[in-house]
């Protein structure tokens, strides 16, 4: 096991019960497995916009298995939030299934500026954030409750 492996791990474990913690009050399964796949792409962007502010050391292993983090969450979208779920608690706007085809195509958009993340350097990370945090305001924008 490398070091890197043994710390996310760590990670991991430290970040389970946090994250639990925070949606403990969704009702509905299937919304809360939607937010935490939310969670985690939020947390993957946190690891890469940390790095590229300086707020943390640079690390090309850590931001390569964030950016790839980043591109497996992509196609996990679609899967999570094709049945209209509800909760009291979901941000989700029901324009999400009325205009279907539009919201799997941001999701394939979030891939794909998460794809195209080199992750070699700061400045590498530097000049592929923006690309990325686009894609989530694109879909946020129409298909998430402001708050
Ligand atoms: C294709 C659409 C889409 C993309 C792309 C997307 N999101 Fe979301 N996101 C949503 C929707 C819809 C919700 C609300 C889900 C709910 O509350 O049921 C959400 C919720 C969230 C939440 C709140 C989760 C919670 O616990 O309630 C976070 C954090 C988040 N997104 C971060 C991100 C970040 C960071 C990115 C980009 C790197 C991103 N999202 C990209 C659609 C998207």
């Amino acid at each position: 096991m490398t070091f890197l492996s043994k710390s996310s791990l760590i990670a991991a474990l430290i970040a389970l019960p946090m994250m639990a913690a925070a949606h403990e009050d969704v009702q509905n399964k299937a919304v809360k497995a939607r937010m935490m796949l939310m969670t985690d792409i939020k947390a993957a962007m946190g690891t890469i916009g940390g790095m590229a502010k300086g707020a943390v050391a640079f690390n090309a292993d850590q931001a390569a298995a964030a950016k790839a983090a980043l591109v497996a969450a992509a196609p996990q979208i679609a899967i999570r939030f094709e049945a209209p779920e509800t909760d009291p608690k979901s941000e989700a706007r029901p324009e999400i299934w009325q205009n279907w085809p539009d919201f799997v195509q941001k999701a394939d958009d979030f891939g794909a500026a998460a794809a195209g993340l080199q992750t070699a350097s700061v400045d590498d990370l530097k000049a592929g954030l923006g690309a990325i945090g686009k894609t989530c305001g694109g879909c946020h924008k129409p298909y998430r409750v402001d708050k």
